[in-house]
């Protein structure tokens, strides 16, 4: 059994001009331990695949399994607790609280789910291995965008998730700052996470182990 199992996916959006098909019929497995990118333009359904595959959004056809759950069969609570504990999410607008300072944005997953147990220690050391020790007080605003991105990403793991899901995560990143977010993912899987990045950009899906082209809500294999 893989990790995450998405079996015959389809979702259809309804759009100010009718229905919008963004997924259609997307099968893919993940195993523990892999780093996959989905890789294709903007509008072919990539966001939309990712919350589907998070427990985020219902499809309308086909099943998700998690840790051989399906997520859509359960109550909302049990699926945000699923959520919490086993899935990380990095998205390309950071996405972070913007009142809150960095040590205590990287501890919001810590409020839901079964956080860790010292997770205030895990949170100060996570944002050591991220480089941000020095910026543990900063709020969003006085951040760089690679710190921000790092930021959300300590955040991702602080419930050490077996699935971390990244929405062109690289997306506002200078290429430095998109390669250490790539390098963490990489190194993720490495320790056996399973990583699912959905990207446009050609660069940042050839750090994955498996490549996998979507085009108008359907996948192809590279
Ligand atoms: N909430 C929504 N309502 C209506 N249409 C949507 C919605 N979300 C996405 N779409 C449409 O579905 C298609 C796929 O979108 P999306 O999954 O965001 O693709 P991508 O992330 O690859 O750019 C696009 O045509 C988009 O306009
Ligand atoms: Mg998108």
């Amino acid at each position: 059994m893989a990790l995450l199992e998405l079996q015959d996916l389809g979702r259809t959006h309804a759009g100010p001009g009718g229905p919008v098909r963004a997924l259609d019929g997307v099968t893919l497995h993940l195993e523990a331990g892999e780093f996959v990118a989905v890789r294709g333009p903007s509008g072919c359904g990539k966001t939309t695949l990712l919350l589907a595959a998070g427990a985020l959004l219902r499809p309308d056809r086909g099943t998700v399994r998690f840790g051989g759950a399906d997520p859509y069969a359960m109550p909302p609570g049990p699926r945000s607790a699923l959520r919490a504990a086993g899935i990380g999410f990095v998205f390309q607008q950071f996405h972070l609280v913007p009142y809150l300072d960095v040590l205590d944005n990287i501890l919001v997953p810590s409020l839901a789910g079964a956080p860790p147990a010292d997770a205030r220690g895990r949170a100060v050391e996570l944002a050591e291995r991220l480089g941000l020790s020095g910026r543990l007080r900063h709020v969003p605003a006085a951040l760089s965008v690679g710190e921000r991105q790092r930021t959300a990403l300590a955040r991702a793991l602080l419930n050490r998730p077996r699935l971390l899901l990244a929405d062109e995560p690289t997306g506002n990143l200078d290429p430095d700052n998109g390669r250490i977010v790539l390098d963490h993912l990489a190194a993720f899987a490495r320790d056996g996470g399973a990583v699912l990045l959905v990207t446009h950009d050609a660069g940042a899906a050839a750090r994955a182990g498996r490549v996998v082209a979507m085009r108008d809500g359907r996948l192809a294999e590279q």
